[in-house]
């Protein structure tokens, strides 16, 4: 948001006058385009993610296009609606939503421990995929997941009615959640919230229990093994076991 403003004021107040003064006209899409490129560095300069680059270059030109076919402004709210319901928190959080392969949830199955009524939570659950799929292969563990996004959420809790889940499906903020008496908790998030996640899994599981995450390894720290999966996107699923607090002040 913050880039495409600048972005704005930078083509308002320099691109134009330095055009007009060379009796340059060009048409509304290229201005859409510089635009667009003026926003995508000032947001890789401001350290965004790189999913953000795309959409920074192409949300102006994107806009003017739509405005060229005329289309009602009822459909540009409900598009804004569905996205904010989906998005959310995505501007502070930069957690967006993408969905964990079959491959990963068949691998995260194969991961569970074997004891009976193993405690398994999702940060961030999303569709609640990954639950439906543990629920139905391990009728006996004790399955769980967060999510704080309302329209993800909702399609997750109608999932779970539609499949009978026996699993619980919470919405808020898993920064609230305790993790304390997981066996294992598993997510698939972004590379921003990974060094703060695993201090808050050592801080809260018990030792010996696993922190799993999908494609983002923590930071400077030796997973206890990788699992590559031969999904879409060749992810990895990056194996912690949680240290006991000794180990943790050996290793301070
Ligand atoms: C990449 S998706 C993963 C979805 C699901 N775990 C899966 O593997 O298919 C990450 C999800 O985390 C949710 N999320 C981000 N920050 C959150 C928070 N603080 N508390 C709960 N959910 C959060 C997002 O709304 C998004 O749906």
């Amino acid at each position: 948001m913050f880039s495409q403003v600048v972005a704005t004021l930078i083509s308002l107040m320099l691109v134009a006058p330095v055009l007009a003064s060379f009796e340059l006209e060009i048409p509304l899409i290229v201005a859409a385009l510089i635009q667009g490129s003026i926003a995508a560095f000032l947001g890789s300069r401001l350290g965004l993610a790189s999913w953000w680059l795309p959409i920074n270059l192409l949300f102006s030109p994107a806009l003017v296009s739509a405005l060229s076919f005329d289309v009602a402004p009822s459909w540009f709210l409900a598009a804004f609606v569905l996205l904010f319901l989906i998005y959310w928190s995505v501007f502070r959080s930069q957690i967006p939503l993408y969905l964990s392969s079959r491959k990963a949830w068949a691998a995260v199955a194969g991961l569970l421990p074997g004891k009976e009524g193993a405690r398994f939570l999702d940060l961030g659950a999303g569709l609640g995929g990954m639950l439906s799929y543990l629920d139905a292969q391990h009728p006996n563990g004790k399955f769980s997941g967060m999510e704080i996004a309302p329209l993800p959420f909702a399609l997750g809790w109608t999932r779970k009615i539609a499949t009978r889940g026996n699993y619980s499906l919470l919405w808020g903020d898993f920064w609230q959640y305790s993790l304390a008496g997981q066996d294992v908790v598993y997510a698939y998030l972004s590379p921003v919230p990974m060094a703060r996640l695993w201090r808050k899994v050592c801080e809260e599981m018990p030792s010996g229990s696993r922190f799993i995450s999908n494609t983002f390894s923590v930071p400077g720290v030796e997973p206890e093994k990788v699992v590559e999966l031969d999904d879409f996107h060749h992810s990895r699923l990056y194996v912690y076991r949680v240290p006991a607090r000794q180990e943790m002040d050996a290793g301070a």
